[in-house]
C-alpha cells in the first residue's frame, strides 16, 4: 500500500522485493566485503544532535545556496548510472522531480536519456553533468560541449574510479544493460560506447569501462579541464585532506567528500568520517558536498552541522523512482525535505546557517 510508505527505507523495501535481480544487483551493491557499505550508514548513526531550546522557530527555511546559486533544499541527487533499469522515465522522471522540490540533479555520464533529453524535461532545474574521462579524449570534450550547450551549471569530475570496483553480485550474474537500453550520452559514436553486453566473464560494466575509460587520469587534467570551459568544476570522491587541499588550490567549485556508494576501494571510511578533515582543510575557499549512506533528515542535518554545504543521495531516489517514477522521487524528496525541516525545528534552527557544529558530536562524547 502506497500510503504505507513513510521513510526511504520502506521505498528500499519495496524496491528490493520488486526490481529485477540484475538491476537490483546493480543499484544495491557495494564493492568486495561491503564494509564500508555498511560503515557509511552507521557511521551516521554514531552521531548525536545536541539541540537547543526555546529559540521560536516559527519561521524556518531549508534554502541555500550551491555554487552560487539559490537552491530550496540543501540537497540533490547524485549522479547514478543507468536509470532506466528503475523506471521507463529514468532520469527524466528523477530530474522532475528534483525541479519540482528546487534541489540539485546530476547527471551521470552513463545515462540512459541524453543530456538534452534531461535539460528539455526540465529546462530550469538546477542541472550539473558528472563526467568520466575516455581514452578518446574526444569524447570527454564533446560531452562537455554539449552539457554547456543544454545549460547545464556545473562538471562533476569523478575522481575515484580509474579503474572500477569489484561488486560481486555484478560480477557473479554477469551484469548488462538490458538490450532495449542504450547509453544515451554516446550515440552516435558507434555500438562500443552505447552498448554494454553480458561480458565474457564477470560484470559487463567492468569491461565496458576497463576498455574505454582513461586509467592515466591525474591532476594535470583537472587542469586540461579547466583550460577549455567555464563550468564551475567539483571533484567528487575526495576522501582526504590532501587532495582536498590539492583541489583547493587548483581553484575547483567544491570537493565532493564521497566513497561512490561504496562501490569503489572497499574499507575506506565512510564519508560522514572524512567530512570534517576536508572542511577544515580547504576552510572555506570552496564549497564542500557530501554523499554516501544518507536516508533521513537527519542525516542530512548532522553533515550540515559537520560543514558540508550540500548533501546528495543516489540510491534514495533509485528506490523511489523504481516505486512509482517521477512520483515515486518526490515522495521520497518530500519525506526527506519534511525530515530535515522536523529536526531543524527540534534543534532550535531556523535556517541552514544555524545548524553549527557544536550541535552535532560523536556518541564518544557521553562516555567521557
Ligand atoms: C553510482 N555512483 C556514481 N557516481 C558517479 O560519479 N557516476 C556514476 O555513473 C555513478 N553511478 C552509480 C550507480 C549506482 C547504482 C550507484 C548506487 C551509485 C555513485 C553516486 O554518485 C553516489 O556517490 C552514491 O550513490 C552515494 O551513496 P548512496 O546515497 O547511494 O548511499
Amino acid at each position: 500500500m502506497a500510503d504505507k510508505l513513510v521513510c526511504v527505507d520502506d521505498f528500499e523495501r519495496e524496491a528490493r522485493s520488486s526490481l529485477p535481480r540484475n538491476a537490483l544487483d546493480y543499484y544495491r551493491s557495494g564493492a568486495d566485503e561491503e564494509l564500508t557499505l555498511s560503515l557509511n550508514k552507521e557511521a551516521l548513526k554514531r552521531l548525536r544532535i545536541r539541540p537547543r531550546m526555546l529559540r521560536d522557530v516559527t519561521h524556518r527555511s531549508t534554502a541555500t545556496a550551491a555554487l552560487g546559486e539559490a537552491v530550496s533544499v540543501p540537497f540533490g541527487v547524485s549522479p547514478t548510472a543507468m536509470q532506466r533499469m528503475a523506471h521507463p522515465d529514468g532520469e527524466l522522471a528523477n530530474v522532475r522531480a528534483v525541479a519540482k522540490m528546487g534541489g540539485v540533479f546530476i547527471l551521470s555520464t552513463l545515462s540512459t536519456s541524453s543530456i538534452e533529453e534531461v535539460a528539455e524535461a526540465a529546462p530550469d532545474a538546477t542541472r550539473w553533468f558528472q563526467l568520466y574521462i575516455y581514452k578518446d579524449r574526444s569524447v570527454t570534450e564533446q560531452l562537455v560541449r554539449r552539457a554547456e550547450k543544454a545549460g547545464y551549471r556545473a562538471l562533476v569530475l569523478t575522481v575515484d574510479a580509474p579503474v572500477f570496483g569489484n561488486r560481486r553480485a555484478d560480477a557473479r550474474h554477469k551484469f548488462a544493460l538490458p538490450s532495449h537500453l542504450r547509453l544515451a550520452n554516446l550515440e552516435g559514436l558507434g555500438q562500443e560506447k552505447t552498448k554494454m553486453s553480458s561480458a565474457k566473464s564477470g560484470s559487463g560494466l567492468n569491461e565496458y569501462t576497463n576498455k574505454l575509460f582513461d586509467q592515466s587520469v591525474n591532476w594535470k587534467d583537472v587542469e586540461w579541464l579547466k583550460s577549455f570551459t567555464t563550468l564551475p568544476l567539483v571533484l567528487k570522491g575526495v576522501l582526504t585532506k590532501e587532495d582536498a587541499l590539492m583541489g583547493a588550490e587548483l581553484g575547483v567549485a567544491a570537493i565532493f567528500v564521497s566513497n561512490h556508494g561504496a562501490r569503489q576501494l572497499d574499507g575506506v571510511p565512510a564519508s560522514i568520517e572524512a567530512l570534517p578533515e576536508v572542511v577544515r582543510a580547504v576552510k572555506g575557499r570552496c564549497q564542500v558536498f557530501v554523499d554516501g549512506g544518507f536516508s533521513t533528515g537527519a542525516d542530512i542535518f548532522k553533515a550540515l552541522a559537520l560543514g558540508a554545504d550540500m548533501v546528495f543521495f543516489g540510491r534514495p531516489a533509485l528506490w523511489g523512482l523504481s516505486h512509482s517514477g517521477q512520483t515515486g522521487v518526490e515522495r521520497v524528496l518530500n519525506i526527506l525535505k519534511v525530515e530535515l525541516d522536523r529536526t531543524m525545528a527540534l534543534a532550535g534552527c531556523n535556517s541552514v546557517k544555524d545548524i553549527v557544529k557544536e550541535m552535532v558530536v560523536h556518541d564518544t562524547y557521553y562516555s567521557k
